[in-house]
């Protein structure tokens, strides 16, 4: 079932995004990277992406939080928990969420990061989830944030065309049971035996260094398609919906032709998905949120439209969830 109805109702009440200042298009990279517009726009559908200067993830975050409580007419003081998701913390320690915490005021929060890669948002969302639902807090901010340009080598030019940096927010709130509102399912999983098709090449234990990413990309467009579609099935059996009743495949933004591939295996109208691949590149953890802040922002994504996320990223670790969306009226 969606939501027994004894727990309370986990809604999403408020969203925000920020990008850096500096966007970056496929022909400016063209000038230092092996590679053309040509192939980056046909082989992922990305244009463009914002690429970090001088601004910290912690600052995008910030950014994104503060358009999301203002979306929820909040304040920091209503917040009880903040759930940061990225891969590209400031510091190794203390948690990027801490200095979210401290940058919004938000002294009623207790704040920690979560790394789950590109799925790290719907691993967030699903922690998040657990927590209100067992009365950890009433609200809770739940954020993807990455300044993942830190970590590409731009002499791999298998790698460093299909990223860019920025962070998107949502809130959570815990509200009375209301059958069919918030957040329905949340379904997680990893296989860490995938480790070597997507990882960084560097970390504080092993070589004390940040590291790289490295790809195999073939072999993760596979998983993609296969682990993204066996993971919504999922979520929407636990949330009992069928896909027709879905208004909003808002995915991970990894690659066009992935995000075609499961709008067609769910056998969606393409008029339901939300696509921002070609304007933000693959933005890891922030690209669900800031995918659905677009949305919400143009005025597709309504309060009470039923949304699907899903996402899959390095670990291999993936997951999907089926959300209502807004506050009952
Ligand atoms: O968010 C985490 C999850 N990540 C993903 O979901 C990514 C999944 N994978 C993908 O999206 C795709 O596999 C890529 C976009 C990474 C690559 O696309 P592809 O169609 O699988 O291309 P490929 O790796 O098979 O490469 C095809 C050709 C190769 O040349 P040859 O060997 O056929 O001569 C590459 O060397 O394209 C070449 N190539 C490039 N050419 C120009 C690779 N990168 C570039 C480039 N510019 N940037």
């Amino acid at each position: 079932m969606g939501n027994p109805i004894s727990l309370p109702s986990i809604l999403m009440v408020g969203v925000g995004g920020c990008l850096p200042a500096r966007l970056v298009s496929n022909d400016e990279l063209a000038k230092t990277v092996d590679t053309s517009d040509e192939w980056i726009q046909q082989r992922t559908g990305i244009k463009q992406r914002y690429l970090v200067e001088d601004e910290r993830t912690s600052d995008l975050a910030v950014g994104a939080a503060r358009q999301a409580l203002k979306h929820a007419g909040l304040s920091a003081d209503d917040i009880d928990i903040i759930v940061l998701a990225t891969t590209t913390p400031n510091d190794t320690f203390p948690s990027t969420a801490s200095v979210v915490q401290k940058d919004l005021g938000a002294f009623n929060a207790f704040a920690f990061d979560i790394q789950a890669v590109c799925a790290g948002f719907v691993y967030a969302l699903g922690v998040a989830e657990s927590l209100l639902k067992t009365g950890q807090g009433k609200r809770a901010l739940v954020i993807g944030a990455e300044s993942f340009s830190k970590l590409l080598d731009w002499d791999d030019r298998t790698t460093c065309v299909l990223f860019g940096d920025g962070a998107g927010a949502v809130i959570l709130e815990a509200g009375a049971p209301v059958d069919d509102w918030g957040v329905l399912s949340s379904v997680l999983h990893t296989d860490g035996r995938y480790r070597d098709i997507l990882y960084v090449d560097g970390g504080p234990s092993e070589t004390g260094t940040v590291g790289h990413v490295r790809m195999k990309g073939p072999d993760v467009f596979k998983h993609a398609v296969e682990k993204l579609s066996s993971a919504l099935d999922e979520a929407l059996t636990k949330a009992d919906k069928t896909p027709d009743e879905i208004d909003w495949l808002v995915p991970h933004q990894a690659n066009l032709r992935i995000i075609n591939g499961m709008q067609k295996k769910l056998g969606l109208d393409p008029q339901k998905v939300v696509r921002t691949v070609s304007e933000h590149a693959n933005t890891s953890a922030a690209s669900i949120p800031l995918a659905l802040n677009t949305a919400v922002r143009d005025g597709r994504i309504q309060s009470g439209h039923v949304l699907a996320f899903e996402a899959i990223g390095g670990g291999l670790s993936w997951g999907a969830s089926i959300v209502r969306f807004g506050r009952p009226s």
